[in-house]
């Protein structure tokens, strides 16, 4: 078989060479896929993006060594094209030859770059592409996504939603960030909160509609105190996330503020931890309300280094699917889960010793877990080490499991770096404009009572627990703190560093 002598040349030849090497590859690692149902992050890269790149960087070689060559050839002034621009010739077989190649490869590479592209759009929207391929990155943000009650929602579904302008949008910032990981020149931890993360009313409203309302919620939340019994001390809360009756709708409870009759506004500093200024409408009245924090207008200069945001879901969920539970919770939840034992004495206080302290490496952490908790128990329980050995050695690997769960030293990540707002225990959370202290014009405040959101229904040790009627609250009551001293504070001027 003849082909033009232009595409004699090495250039076409490596290009070609390339191109059906590539194909072979795809092809082969497809089938594999296929046929063997295995595939993983990494084949897909390579099936979807790499090897098609390559496959089409071959094909380009063809045209540009065949054009290089017509040049050559004309500067020498010899060869049969020489002069002149290549005529087709059907009836020559040397251009039967080529055309026929060009046109059925055309036609093929067609086929082939459609179901590819259709294949690459899934792939590159995929959980695993998204939260694998680079996998030190993104490991926090997978690992907590797949304990979340999210995590069979693709990650594209809340980064980036439907519609085509998000799509480029999305794949277009995804092109610089495969720069910075393959330079290592990405910040740990990821910066948050998101900037040009799309309104929620596009994303999170595609699955939860608004109007259909959530009821009261039931909640139990168990502690365990840091003393000898592990003292299991709960807390039964009636949730106010929505009004007392269904037929209220969103008139009242904590979804008010996603109400379409409301339009919350405020200016927060850049990680929206304080919050000096934030203006309530009343779109069907019109009122409009500002409140300032302790009623001090803002300057223009302080207006300058705020940023201003409407409220929607994810300024109260901002970690619906990544959300780092700081030790005291998870560790609570390992021993109400059972996962931890309750009867092993002191356990509670001498995990929450051993887990607040910063690690530069997971390994290290491991380590020290292990090497303190054998510590404690030889120095203050040797007498019982026999009887004591397997439930340590059962909490040393539970507490090193929870750790790889919530906390990623490499990237730098805890729940200290990236705040829950939901609540106001361990962060401001709510209280961040609920503390009494955003005042209008008027004298109204953002409320800080504490019936505002909840009920506290029942509370304290098990067996000695107080409980309330039906539509009544208990005055909360906190542990281990009989003056009531907690009320000179807010709960997360002391929480977040209870433990430390
Ligand atoms: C239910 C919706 C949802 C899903 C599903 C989801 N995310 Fe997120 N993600 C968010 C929200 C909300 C934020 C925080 C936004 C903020 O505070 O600015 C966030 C933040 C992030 C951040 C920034 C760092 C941080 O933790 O704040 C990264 C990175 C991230 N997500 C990656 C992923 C990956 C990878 C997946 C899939 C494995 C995923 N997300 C799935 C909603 C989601
Ligand atoms: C693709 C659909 C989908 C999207 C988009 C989505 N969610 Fe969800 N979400 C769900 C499903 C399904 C559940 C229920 C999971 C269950 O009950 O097991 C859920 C549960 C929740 C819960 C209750 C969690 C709990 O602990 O009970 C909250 C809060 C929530 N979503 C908030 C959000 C927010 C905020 C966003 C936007 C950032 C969002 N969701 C986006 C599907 C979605
Ligand atoms: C950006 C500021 C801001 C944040 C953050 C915020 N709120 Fe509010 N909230 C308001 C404003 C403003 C009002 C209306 C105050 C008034 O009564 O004039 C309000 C009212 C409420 C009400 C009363 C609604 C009614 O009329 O029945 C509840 C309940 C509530 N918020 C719960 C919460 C909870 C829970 C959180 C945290 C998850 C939270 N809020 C976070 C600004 C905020
Ligand atoms: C003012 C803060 C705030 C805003 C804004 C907000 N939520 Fe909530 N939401 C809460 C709180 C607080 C709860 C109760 C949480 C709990 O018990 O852990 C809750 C509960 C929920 C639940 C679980 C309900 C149940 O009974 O299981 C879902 C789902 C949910 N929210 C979705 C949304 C969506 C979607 C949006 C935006 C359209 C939104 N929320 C806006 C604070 C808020
Ligand atoms: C603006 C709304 C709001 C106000 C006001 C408020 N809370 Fe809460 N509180 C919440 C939310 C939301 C949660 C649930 C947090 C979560 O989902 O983890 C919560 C949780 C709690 C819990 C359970 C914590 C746990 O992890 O076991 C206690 C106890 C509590 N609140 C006490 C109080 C007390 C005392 C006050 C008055 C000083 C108060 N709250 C005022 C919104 C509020
Ligand atoms: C003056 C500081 C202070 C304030 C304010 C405070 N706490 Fe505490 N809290 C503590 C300390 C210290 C502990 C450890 C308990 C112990 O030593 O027994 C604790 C423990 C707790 C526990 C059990 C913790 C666990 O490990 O499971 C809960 C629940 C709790 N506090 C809730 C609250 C709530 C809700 C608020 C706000 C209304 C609050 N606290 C305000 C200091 C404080």
């Amino acid at each position: 078989m003849k082909l033009p002598r232009s595409s004699y040349n090495w250039i076409s030849l490596t290009g070609a060479v390339v191109a059906l090497f590539s194909l072979f590859m795809i092809v082969f690692l497809f089938v594999v896929s296929t046929v063997l149902g295995q595939g993983g992050s990494y084949l897909g890269l390579f099936m979807y993006i790499v090897l098609p790149a390559f496959l089409l960087l071959g094909l380009v070689f063809i045209p540009i060594g065949m054009l290089l060559k017509l040049r050559r050839d004309k500067r020498r002034g010899s060869g049969e094209e020489a002069g002149r621009m290549p005529a087709i010739d059907l009836g020559n077989a040397r251009h039967r030859n080529a055309a026929l190649i060009f046109f059925s490869g055309s036609i093929l590479f067609l086929l082939l770059t459609a179901v590819g592209s259709y294949e690459a759009f899934h792939y590159t929207e995929s959980v695993e592409f998204c939260g694998t391929v680079c996998h030190q990155v993104m490991e926090p943000e997978f690992v907590a996504y797949q304990n979340s009650p999210h995590a069979r929602v693709a990650c594209v579904d809340c980064h980036v939603g439907t519609g085509a302008s998000w799509y480029v949008r999305s794949k277009m910032s995804g092109l610089y960030q495969v720069y910075a990981v393959a330079t290592g020149n990405y910040p740990r931890p990821i910066p948050t909160p998101i900037a040009n993360l799309r309104p929620a009313r596009e994303t999170c409203e595609e699955c939860h509609w608004p109007e259909k309302f959530y009821a009261r919620k039931h909640r139990i939340e168990r502690h365990y105190l840091p003393d000898e019994q592990n003292t299991e001390w709960d807390i039964v809360l009636q949730m106010k996330t929505g009004p007392e009756h269904s037929a209220m709708g969103l008139s009242e409870g904590i979804h008010w503020h996603i109400n379409p009759n409301v339009k919350i506004e405020y200016m927060a500093t850049p990680d929206r931890g304080k919050i000096p200024w934030v203006r309530y409408t009343n779109l069907r009245s019109g009122e409009v309300t500002d409140y300032l924090y302790d009623g001090v207008a803002l300057t223009a200069a302080g207006k300058d280094t705020l940023e201003q945001r409407t409220m929607d879901c994810v300024d109260c969920h901002n970690r619906p699917s990544h959300s780092y539970s700081s030790p005291m919770n998870f560790v609570n939840r390992a021993l109400t889960a059972g996962k931890l034992p309750r009867d092993l004495p002191d356990l509670k206080m001498i995990a929450m010793q051993v887990l607040m302290v910063p690690f530069p490496t997971r390994d290290s952490a491991y380590r020290y877990i292990e090497q303190e908790v054998n510590a404690y128990y030889n120095a203050f329980y040797d007498d019982r080490m026999a009887e004591f050995r397997p439930r340590i050695d059962r909490s040393v690997r539970v507490l090193q499991e929870e750790f790889s769960k919530n906390i990623f030293p490499y990237m730098k990540v805890n729940w200290e770096t990236y705040p829950n707002h939901i609540g106001h225990l361990e962060t401001e959370g709510c209280f961040r404009c609920h503390n009494d202290r955003h005042v209008a014009a008027n004298g109204r405040k953002i409320s800080m009572d504490c019936n505002l959101c909840h009920h506290i229904t029942a509370q304290g040790p098990v067996g000695e627990m107080q409980v309330a009627n039906v539509f009544e609250s208990l005055e909360f009551i906190h542990p281990n703190d009989p003056e009531g001293g907690w009320k000179d504070y807010i709960c997360s001027d002391c929480h977040k560093d209870v433990y430390k």
